[in-house]
């Protein structure tokens, strides 16, 4: 039997606390896995930015990134590796690079998901360009946006196709506020949305590999308070639904970690923004459930390198088509989707590996997330976001709900 020892990257940018939580954890487990004929162990490395050469090897088996999406040089170092070196990499860059919201409301309205009546809407103006004019003087069509906005109902959201963070999204009451947001809306191609209004509950579930945890989320609350901390907020029928979506959505587009939002309204599940990939993963944003995450980064990292696991490269989208194209129930075709989703994780043989290999994390977690490591790691988040008459206060709440979060997955509250 061989020793192998698995390097795991972690590419990074403003992140401060998870990565301290996530190295000082496997660190603290000192696994030693046999799978595979081989005894793997584990080594965590950060990776930094460098100029490199195209046929240079790379030394990691996993890197988990939090960069591809808007920094350049990574991001190309990354799909090189992919490449040249069959680097596993959480999420898939290409994916990631060219599918904006737009194409993920298209491809899930192809699957039959219930996403609200959508349209795109040709800029309000323009940089300057040299066929801009004869372009747009041959063939941009003038249109009502007023009667667009009436087709679709009042309310509405006007949003960047390609959005993020909230920028630019704007809740439209009437017509006469739809052409006025419009004129505001410079170069950004907008979407119209209907409303999913009334809602009664509103769910971010983030997804890591096929692991999942449906949050219930308030977008009108401060920062530190939209994650809520209930937990049994939904009926199993509602997680295991949204679950469903989430793991679905990742597999057809190839991310280990994203999270998808989905508003209810009488009784049914809208998903409204699911092109998150690479979500929040700051304590002080996520705070009640940050140790879901570490642990679930954890385990999904460890499992992809101990297994070799090989990048997807390749997204089989027929497959999922040729059951969307048949006269079939919804709910028979989400099956078809979740059993190709859970082929795509490998869901069987993770859950198997984990039950093998990490059935104590949780146990040392719950005693981990109670040091000072931990402590510390909340407070140099917090001295980074907050002004300092404010860095005792939060570093005490975040603290605090890790605390509460680990006292009840330990049964020992509640
Ligand atoms: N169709 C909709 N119905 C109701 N609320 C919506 C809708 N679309 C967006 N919103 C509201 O606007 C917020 C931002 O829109 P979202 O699509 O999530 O954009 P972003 O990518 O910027 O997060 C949502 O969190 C939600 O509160
Ligand atoms: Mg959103």
């Amino acid at each position: 039997m061989a020793n192998k020892t698995r390097r795991i990257g972690l590419s990074l940018g403003a992140d401060i606390c998870w990565p301290i939580c996530y190295e000082a954890l496997i660190k603290k487990l000192d696994l030693a896995i046999t799978e595979g004929g081989n005894t793997n162990r584990f080594e965590v490395e950060r990776v930094y930015i460098e100029p490199f050469d195209l046929m240079q090897p790379c030394s990691y088996d996993v890197v988990i990134d939090r960069l591809t999406h808007w920094y350049h040089t990574s991001r190309e170092w990354i799909k090189k590796a992919i490449l040249t070196d069959d680097l596993y990499v959480f999420n898939n860059p290409w994916s990631l690079q060219s599918m904006e919201k737009q194409t993920t409301y298209c491809a899930m309205m192809r699957l039959g998901l219930p996403i609200p009546d959508t349209w795109m809407i040709p800029p309000k103006s323009y940089t300057e360009s040299a066929d801009l004019k004869p372009t747009l003087t041959r063939y941009a069509k003038l249109f009502d946006l007023g009667e667009i906005g009436d087709r679709i109902g009042y309310p509405l959201f006007m949003k960047p196709y390609d959005g993020g963070a909230w920028v630019g999204v704007t809740a439209i009451k009437d017509r006469q506020s739809l052409l006025a947001a419009y004129d505001q809306s410079g170069t950004r191609v907008m979407h119209l949305q209907k409303g999913v209004i009334p809602n009664d509950a509103f769910v971010r579930c983030i997804g890591l590999g096929p692991q999942w945890r449906c949050v219930n989320y308030d977008p009108a609350a401060p920062l530190h308070d939209r994650y809520q901390m209930d937990v049994d907020f939904l009926s199993p029928a509602d997680e295991s639904h949204l679950a469903n979506l989430t793991m679905v959505i990742n597999a057809f587009f190839g991310w280990d970690f994203n999270s998808c939002e989905s508003l209810r309204s009488n009784g049914t599940w809208h998903p409204i923004d699911f092109a998150n990939a690479c979500p929040d993963s700051q304590v002080t944003s996520l705070h009640f459930h940050f140790p879901w995450l570490i642990k679930s980064n954890i385990r999904w990292s460890i499992f992809c390198a101990a297994t070799d696991r090989r990048m997807k490269t390749n997204l089989d989208w027929e497959k999922y088509f040729r059951i969307a194209d048949k006269d079939k129930p919804f709910e028979e075709k989400l099956s078809g989707y979740v059993k190709l989703a859970e082929e795509h994780f490998d869901a069987e043989r993770f859950y198997e590996f984990c039950d093998k290999h990490l059935a104590h994390l949780d146990e040392v977690a719950n005693e981990f997330f109670r040091t000072d490591v931990v402590r510390d790691a909340i407070h140099q988040k917090v001295s980074a976001l907050y002004p300092a008459h404010e860095i005792e206060e939060f570093t005490d709440l975040f603290w605090n709900r890790v605390q509460d979060s680990i006292r009840i997955e330990a049964g020992t509250d509640k």
